[in-house]
Protein backbone atom coordinates (compact mmCIF):
# COMPACT_ATOMS: atom_id res chain seq x y z
CA UNK A 1 0.00 0.00 0.00
CA UNK A 2 1.69 3.13 -0.99
CA UNK A 3 2.44 6.21 1.77
CA UNK A 4 0.71 9.46 0.86
CA UNK A 5 3.64 10.93 3.41
CA UNK A 6 7.21 11.26 2.18
CA UNK A 7 9.57 9.83 4.54
CA UNK A 8 11.34 12.35 6.56
CA UNK A 9 15.00 10.78 6.48
CA UNK A 10 14.89 8.65 2.93
CA UNK A 11 16.53 5.11 3.00
CA UNK A 12 20.63 5.42 2.49
CA UNK A 13 20.24 9.37 3.36
CA UNK A 14 21.93 8.62 6.89
CA UNK A 15 24.74 6.31 5.61
CA UNK A 16 25.36 8.57 2.70
CA UNK A 17 27.97 10.78 4.27
CA UNK A 18 30.86 9.92 7.11
CA UNK A 19 29.72 9.95 10.30
CA UNK A 20 31.31 13.29 11.75
CA UNK A 21 33.63 14.05 14.51
CA UNK A 22 31.67 17.20 16.45
CA UNK A 23 33.91 19.49 18.56
CA UNK A 24 31.43 19.92 22.01
CA UNK A 25 34.14 22.90 23.33
CA UNK A 26 36.15 23.00 26.61
CA UNK A 27 38.56 20.28 25.06
CA UNK A 28 36.31 17.61 24.04
CA UNK A 29 34.62 16.01 21.48
CA UNK A 30 32.59 13.44 19.92
CA UNK A 31 34.09 10.83 17.64
CA UNK A 32 33.30 7.26 16.13
CA UNK A 33 34.66 4.48 18.01
CA UNK A 34 37.76 2.90 17.62
CA UNK A 35 38.11 -0.61 18.60
CA UNK A 36 41.06 0.50 21.11
CA UNK A 37 38.63 2.39 23.01
CA UNK A 38 37.37 -1.45 24.08
CA UNK A 39 39.81 -1.52 27.56
CA UNK A 40 38.14 1.85 28.25
CA UNK A 41 34.53 0.19 27.90
CA UNK A 42 35.22 -2.68 30.00
CA UNK A 43 36.26 -0.55 32.83
CA UNK A 44 33.37 1.97 32.37
CA UNK A 45 30.84 -1.26 32.98
CA UNK A 46 32.43 -2.03 35.77
CA UNK A 47 31.21 1.17 37.55
CA UNK A 48 27.74 0.48 39.51
CA UNK A 49 25.99 3.45 38.34
CA UNK A 50 26.55 2.47 34.61
CA UNK A 51 25.79 -1.29 35.48
CA UNK A 52 22.27 -0.09 37.39
CA UNK A 53 21.36 2.40 34.78
CA UNK A 54 22.21 0.29 31.44
CA UNK A 55 21.59 -3.34 32.84
CA UNK A 56 24.29 -4.88 32.08
CA UNK A 57 28.38 -5.50 32.32
CA UNK A 58 31.27 -6.01 30.19
CA UNK A 59 33.10 -9.96 31.40
CA UNK A 60 35.70 -8.80 28.73
CA UNK A 61 37.67 -6.80 26.66
CA UNK A 62 36.87 -9.40 23.95
CA UNK A 63 33.04 -8.74 24.52
CA UNK A 64 33.38 -4.94 24.50
CA UNK A 65 35.34 -5.31 20.79
CA UNK A 66 32.24 -7.04 19.62
CA UNK A 67 29.92 -3.83 20.63
CA UNK A 68 32.34 -1.84 19.39
CA UNK A 69 31.83 -3.19 16.07
CA UNK A 70 28.29 -3.14 16.68
CA UNK A 71 28.16 0.64 17.53
CA UNK A 72 30.38 1.33 14.13
CA UNK A 73 28.66 -0.73 11.80
CA UNK A 74 25.02 0.74 12.89
CA UNK A 75 25.98 4.01 10.92
CA UNK A 76 26.30 2.68 7.45
CA UNK A 77 23.31 -0.04 8.46
CA UNK A 78 21.05 3.09 9.46
CA UNK A 79 20.36 1.38 13.21
CA UNK A 80 21.80 3.65 15.39
CA UNK A 81 24.54 6.72 15.74
CA UNK A 82 27.24 5.96 18.40
CA UNK A 83 29.59 7.88 19.36
CA UNK A 84 32.35 8.20 21.55
CA UNK A 85 33.42 11.39 23.87
CA UNK A 86 36.99 11.92 24.03
CA UNK A 87 39.47 14.30 24.83
CA UNK A 88 40.35 16.23 21.92
CA UNK A 89 44.38 16.63 22.82
CA UNK A 90 44.90 12.93 24.81
CA UNK A 91 41.67 11.50 23.54
CA UNK A 92 40.93 10.08 26.35
CA UNK A 93 37.86 8.50 26.49
CA UNK A 94 35.20 10.42 28.68
CA UNK A 95 31.80 8.86 27.97
CA UNK A 96 29.34 8.14 25.10
CA UNK A 97 26.32 9.27 23.59
CA UNK A 98 24.35 7.48 21.44
CA UNK A 99 21.07 7.90 18.73
CA UNK A 100 19.38 4.55 19.06
CA UNK A 101 15.99 3.15 18.03
CA UNK A 102 16.43 5.19 14.66
CA UNK A 103 12.86 5.46 12.90
CA UNK A 104 13.97 7.12 9.73
CA UNK A 105 10.29 7.27 8.33
CA UNK A 106 9.38 9.51 10.80
CA UNK A 107 12.67 10.97 11.78
CA UNK A 108 12.70 10.12 15.29
CA UNK A 109 15.25 8.83 17.40
CA UNK A 110 16.55 7.68 21.01
CA UNK A 111 19.23 9.53 22.82
CA UNK A 112 20.97 7.35 25.45
CA UNK A 113 24.73 8.28 27.52
CA UNK A 114 27.12 7.79 30.17
CA UNK A 115 29.87 9.37 31.39
CA UNK A 116 33.06 7.83 32.90
CA UNK A 117 32.96 8.05 37.22
CA UNK A 118 36.18 10.26 36.27
CA UNK A 119 34.26 12.45 34.12
CA UNK A 120 31.32 13.40 36.08
CA UNK A 121 29.74 16.51 37.20
CA UNK A 122 31.89 18.90 34.60
CA UNK A 123 28.85 19.11 32.22
CA UNK A 124 30.34 17.18 29.69
CA UNK A 125 27.34 14.53 29.26
CA UNK A 126 25.37 18.18 28.84
CA UNK A 127 27.73 19.40 25.93
CA UNK A 128 27.55 15.96 24.39
CA UNK A 129 23.93 15.73 24.32
CA UNK A 130 23.35 19.57 23.37
CA UNK A 131 25.55 19.17 20.28
CA UNK A 132 24.71 16.12 19.15
CA UNK A 133 21.27 17.44 19.48
CA UNK A 134 21.87 20.03 17.59
CA UNK A 135 23.42 18.25 14.92
CA UNK A 136 20.75 15.40 14.67
CA UNK A 137 17.85 17.99 14.33
CA UNK A 138 19.70 20.66 11.98
CA UNK A 139 21.67 18.76 9.89
CA UNK A 140 20.75 14.98 10.16
CA UNK A 141 17.37 15.32 8.60
CA UNK A 142 15.61 14.26 12.65
CA UNK A 143 12.27 15.72 13.51
CA UNK A 144 11.57 14.64 17.25
CA UNK A 145 14.73 13.21 19.49
CA UNK A 146 13.65 11.04 22.42
CA UNK A 147 15.20 10.81 26.18
CA UNK A 148 14.18 8.12 28.85
CA UNK A 149 15.61 7.37 32.41
CA UNK A 150 14.27 6.10 35.53
CA UNK A 151 12.52 8.74 38.09
CA UNK A 152 14.84 7.61 40.19
CA UNK A 153 18.08 8.60 38.10
CA UNK A 154 17.77 11.98 38.76
CA UNK A 155 21.13 13.11 37.56
CA UNK A 156 19.86 11.92 33.87
CA UNK A 157 16.77 13.80 34.31
CA UNK A 158 19.22 17.18 35.17
CA UNK A 159 21.26 15.89 32.14
CA UNK A 160 17.76 16.00 29.79
CA UNK A 161 16.83 18.95 31.43
CA UNK A 162 20.18 21.19 30.81
CA UNK A 163 20.10 19.94 27.13
CA UNK A 164 16.44 21.58 26.61
CA UNK A 165 15.05 17.99 26.41
CA UNK A 166 11.67 18.92 27.57
CA UNK A 167 9.39 16.87 30.31
CA UNK A 168 6.60 14.47 28.25
CA UNK A 169 6.05 12.75 31.38
CA UNK A 170 6.09 9.14 33.18
CA UNK A 171 5.31 5.96 31.58
CA UNK A 172 4.76 3.42 34.31
CA UNK A 173 6.63 0.51 35.08
CA UNK A 174 7.85 0.36 31.63
CA UNK A 175 11.46 -0.68 31.68
CA UNK A 176 12.58 -3.63 34.06
CA UNK A 177 15.98 -3.12 36.11
CA UNK A 178 17.87 -5.25 38.30
CA UNK A 179 16.00 -4.85 41.59
CA UNK A 180 12.24 -4.92 39.59
CA UNK A 181 10.43 -2.68 37.18
CA UNK A 182 11.26 1.49 36.55
CA UNK A 183 8.52 4.26 36.26
CA UNK A 184 10.19 5.98 33.21
CA UNK A 185 10.41 9.43 32.69
CA UNK A 186 10.38 10.73 28.88
CA UNK A 187 11.59 13.98 27.53
CA UNK A 188 11.78 14.98 24.04
CA UNK A 189 13.20 17.64 22.06
CA UNK A 190 11.19 18.86 18.46
CA UNK A 191 12.36 20.54 15.75
CA UNK A 192 10.34 23.59 14.57
CA UNK A 193 9.45 23.66 10.95
C1 LIG B 1 23.97 10.69 34.19
C2 LIG B 1 25.42 10.93 33.74
C3 LIG B 1 25.54 10.50 32.28
C4 LIG B 1 25.70 12.44 33.86
O1 LIG B 1 27.01 12.66 33.33
P1 LIG B 1 27.83 14.02 33.66
O2 LIG B 1 28.86 14.18 32.61
O3 LIG B 1 28.23 14.02 35.08
O4 LIG B 1 26.67 15.10 33.43
P2 LIG B 1 26.76 16.70 33.60
O5 LIG B 1 28.00 17.08 34.35
O6 LIG B 1 26.53 17.28 32.26
O7 LIG B 1 25.46 17.01 34.49
C5 LIG B 1 25.17 16.23 35.64
C6 LIG B 1 24.07 16.90 36.43
O8 LIG B 1 23.50 15.94 37.32
C7 LIG B 1 23.56 16.42 38.63
N1 LIG B 1 23.67 15.28 39.51
C8 LIG B 1 24.70 14.42 39.64
N2 LIG B 1 24.37 13.48 40.54
C9 LIG B 1 23.11 13.76 40.98
C10 LIG B 1 22.22 13.16 41.91
N3 LIG B 1 22.57 12.06 42.59
N4 LIG B 1 20.99 13.73 42.08
C11 LIG B 1 20.62 14.83 41.42
N5 LIG B 1 21.44 15.45 40.49
C12 LIG B 1 22.65 14.91 40.31
C13 LIG B 1 24.77 17.33 38.65
O9 LIG B 1 24.73 18.21 39.75
C14 LIG B 1 24.57 18.03 37.30
O10 LIG B 1 23.54 19.00 37.35
P3 LIG B 1 23.84 20.59 37.61
O11 LIG B 1 24.76 21.03 36.49
O12 LIG B 1 22.49 21.21 37.56
O13 LIG B 1 24.51 20.68 38.95
C15 LIG B 1 26.44 10.16 34.64
O14 LIG B 1 26.15 10.43 35.99
C16 LIG B 1 26.42 8.66 34.40
O15 LIG B 1 27.13 8.16 33.53
N6 LIG B 1 25.62 7.94 35.20
C17 LIG B 1 25.53 6.48 35.06
C18 LIG B 1 24.88 6.06 33.75
C19 LIG B 1 23.57 6.77 33.50
O16 LIG B 1 22.82 7.13 34.41
N7 LIG B 1 23.24 6.95 32.20
C20 LIG B 1 21.98 7.54 31.79
C21 LIG B 1 20.93 6.50 31.74
S1 LIG B 1 19.36 7.23 31.29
Amino acid sequence: MPSLVAPAIPVGAFAASDQPTLPIGSGALLRPWRIADAEAVTEAFQDPEIQRWHVRTADSVEEAREWIEGWQSGWRSETGGHWAVAGAEDDRLLGRVSLKSLHLEDGKAEVAYWTMPAARGSGVCTRAVTTLTHWALEKGGFHRLELEHSTANQASCRVAIKAGFEEEGVRRGAALHADGWHDMHLHAHVRHG
